[in-house]
């Protein structure tokens, strides 16, 4: 009786995946990663790197270059290639190209007889996992985007930093677009189950006038902000994208804003968006549909129909 180990696939080797990796190993989440890049060389170079810091974790994570067809019994394939923005552009405006690189992809591994989980990084998130979705034939429930999860970890760090909390006791979402069009639902924010709003109503002396939307600003921008400084981001989206691994690989039940396909939940039909999803071995088992405001919702439905009618410009 052979016991089942986990594998996990990582398409492209650059920083966001070579960091991906990394979080995996140190964290000692999965036993075996499979590093595949058209750019063998590389992959091989990021094996070699990561098989130097075994000696000193806790779990031996067995990494090593892989290819397409090795990808038939991984449990969870994390597609990270795409098209980084240029200067000035946003991650819509790179929609064309990663359409065609994540279809370089995705098709060679249906090919092997893949029917595990998807796990798409590439920008624009949301579009590509529906173009994910549409390309493998998977059940919605085995494509999942990274969605507004990486997002919701920079809200909570600035509502964290206004009332000196942690930033693991902040209830709240980013959510809709990963992008310009994301929105939060204010209303079912809390620190530690008390409304934020109740906080910054009641201490007003404290805090001054909070702008909620120029916090909305500054988790659109944040991206940006390491993007100018640093020339990309990969510690943030790669953590992301471990700890949904996690949920998955550890049948948590755990709610993370990821994006999934809509069918109905919020008044949507037929997109893929960040929401809170449950998480666990099956993959998006569920959408845990919260409560919001008319003109809560009036902006999620906004951010929406964004991404739909980008979703539309690649979908066949
Ligand atoms: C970010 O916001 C890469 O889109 C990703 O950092």
């Amino acid at each position: 009786m052979k016991i089942k180990t986990s594998k996990i696939a990582i398409v492209g080797c650059g920083l966001v995946g070579s960091s991906t990796a990394f979080s995996l190993v140190t964290q000692g989440i999965c036993d075996e990663i499979l590093m595949i890049d058209i750019n063998e060389e590389r992959a091989l170079g990021e094996v070699l790197d990561l098989r130097d810091t075994i000696k000193y974790l806790d779990r031996n994570v067995k990494v090593r270059v892989a290819g397409y067809k090795d990808c038939s019994d991984a449990d969870i394939i994390v597609i990270t290639a795409g098209a980084p923005p240029q200067k000035g552009q946003t991650r819509l405006d790179t929609l064309e190209v990663s359409a065609k690189i994540v279809k370089t992809i995705v098709d060679p591994i249906m090919a092997s007889g893949f029917d595990g989980i998807f796990i798409v990084v590439s920008n624009p998130v949301d579009i590509m996992a529906h173009y994910v979705y549409q390309l493998s034939g998977l059940p919605k429930n085995q494509v999942i985007g990274t969605g507004s999860a990486l997002d919701t970890s920079r809200l909570q760090n600035f509502i964290a930093e206004l009332v000196n909390v942690d930033p693991r006791s902040i209830y709240a979402y980013s959510m809709g677009e990963h992008g310009d069009s994301q929105m939060v639902p204010w209303s079912t924010v809390t620190v530690a189950g008390k409304p934020f709003q109740d906080i910054i109503h009641d201490n007003k002396d404290m805090l001054g006038d909070v702008d909620l939307d120029e916090i909305v600003k500054k988790t659109v921008r944040e991206g940006w902000e390491i993007y100018q400084r640093k020339g990309t981001t990969y510690y943030g989206i790669a953590t992301t994208c471990a700890g949904i691994i996690k949920a998955i690989l550890y049948d948590e039940n755990r709610i993370i804003p990821v994006s999934t396909l809509l069918e109905g939940e919020y008044g949507q039909n037929g997109v893929y968006a960040g929401v809170p999803t449950i998480l666990n071995r099956t993959g998006a088992a569920d959408i845990l549909e919260i409560h919001m405001t008319e003109e809560e919702l009036e902006r999620f439905r906004s951010s929406a129909e964004i991404i739909r009618e980008y979703t539309d410009k690649v979908l066949k």
